[in-house]
């Protein structure tokens, strides 16, 4: 930890996708600082911001009022790639990568703020990482609705997605029941199944595909024809986006281009077809893509990004930089940055609710 640095104004920004509960955290790190004499300003659309002079705003408490309930980001967000990397074609038309982390940091100077909190997931946590080791005193908030960063217990705004996705199961059931049909319900996930598992072991599915564990076409129709045989005239397949067959690729919707990661999204529509080709039964799919992203935090993924906005102040206060802050129940710590990005968060194959999974006779794909 460092000598305690003279803390007069900070910087709130918010990066990648959104996540329930981004403005309960910019409510609670704004009063915090604000409680004990700072300014705060946020920098809009991510790091973005930090490019482009007037994309800064005062957040005063008129601006953090009413909002901790609200889904989205008062200050914007970006996931359109590397907000770090700019890219130009040069004379012999050929695509240059230009790092722009000097651009970024003399903006965070042009703010004159004394620290900054980065809330964003794995992307975002890499780039506060870059900040730190340059210098920058940056301490890092975790958030995605795919739980899928290293170093936290888990991220704010996974609740709220998984219990969208568990919602749409249970009203999934009734209508697969009195049709006799199969639903794929596709949801996010692109490199860890957590929505998926939690979910769909929440509802009841009777099939569930992650991105950790490929299946096979086989294991997933012995599975709903099992229940056929047993008047089960109707199954339940949560898939995640990320989910794959054994030796095939993720189904990706648009291909990586100019930074940008790819986009994927198919897997259902793709599955809902071959399961009835194979089974002879009526297969439809239901994409629940950014409906998971959007509105209400649950109380509790609320009450975690509350915390972690004001744990945050806190290590600022504490000259404690260059980490994020994480639950570790039932604490809230900070970890390095670098334990962050270290790698991605998966499912544990040999973890508990895998284990509960397969006791409840649900198939994964694998059997
Ligand atoms: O990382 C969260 C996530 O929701 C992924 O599950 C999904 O693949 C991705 O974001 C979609 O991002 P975008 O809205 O930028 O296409």
């Amino acid at each position: 930890m460092r000598p305690m640095p003279p803390v007069r104004r900070i910087a709130i920004s918010t990066g990648g996708g959104d996540a329930p509960g981004l403005n309960a955290v910019i409510r609670a790190a704004t009063l915090a600082a604000l409680g004990r004499g700072w300014e705060v300003v946020g920098i809009r659309r991510g790091f973005v911001g930090l490019f482009e002079p007037g994309e800064s705003v005062v957040l005063d408490r008129d601006r953090v009022r009413g909002i901790s309930h609200l889904g989205g980001s008062i200050l914007g967000t970006n996931s359109r790639g590397n907000p770090f990397e700019r890219r130009e074609v040069d004379e012999r038309g050929v695509e240059q990568v230009i790092d722009t982390i000097d651009q970024a940091i003399a903006g965070l100077r042009e703010l004159e703020v004394d620290a900054l909190i980065a809330i964003g997931g794995d992307g975002s946590m890499a780039l506060a990482h870059r900040l730190a080791k340059r210098g920058v005193a940056v301490v890092g908030v975790p958030k995605t609705i795919d739980n899928d960063l290293e170093g936290t217990n888990v991220t704010f705004g996974f609740e709220t997605a998984a219990e969208v996705a568990t919602d749409a199961i249970d009203r999934l059931h009734s209508t697969a029941e009195a049709h006799e049909r199969v639903f794929v319900v596709e949801v996010m996930g692109r490199y860890a199944g957590w929505i998926a598992l939690h979910s769909g072991l929440a509802g009841g599915a009777d099939v569930i595909l992650l991105p950790e564990i490929p299946y096979t076409l086989d294991s997933v129709c012995r599975k709903i024809l099992e229940r056929e045989r047993s008047g089960r005239h109707f199954s339940i397949v949560v898939a995640a986006e990320g989910a794959r067959a054994v030796g095939g690729e993720r189904t990706v919707e648009s291909p990586a281009s100019a930074g940008r990661a790819e986009r994927l999204g198919g897997i259902g529509h793709k599955l809902a077809a071959e399961i009835e080709e194979r089974t002879g039964k009526e297969s439809r799919t239901v994409v629940l893509g950014h409906l998971q992203r959007g509105g209400r935090p649950t109380p509790r993924d609320r009450l975690l990004a509350l915390r972690f906005g004001a744990a945050a102040v806190r290590a600022i206060e504490a000259g404690d930089f260059g980490v994020m802050v994480s639950l570790d129940p039932p604490d809230v710590l900070t970890v390095p940055l670098e334990r962050a990005i270290s790698r991605l968060k998966t499912v544990p194959l040999d973890g508990d609710t895998i284990l509960t999974a397969r006791d409840l006779g649900v198939c994964l794909g694998d059997g």
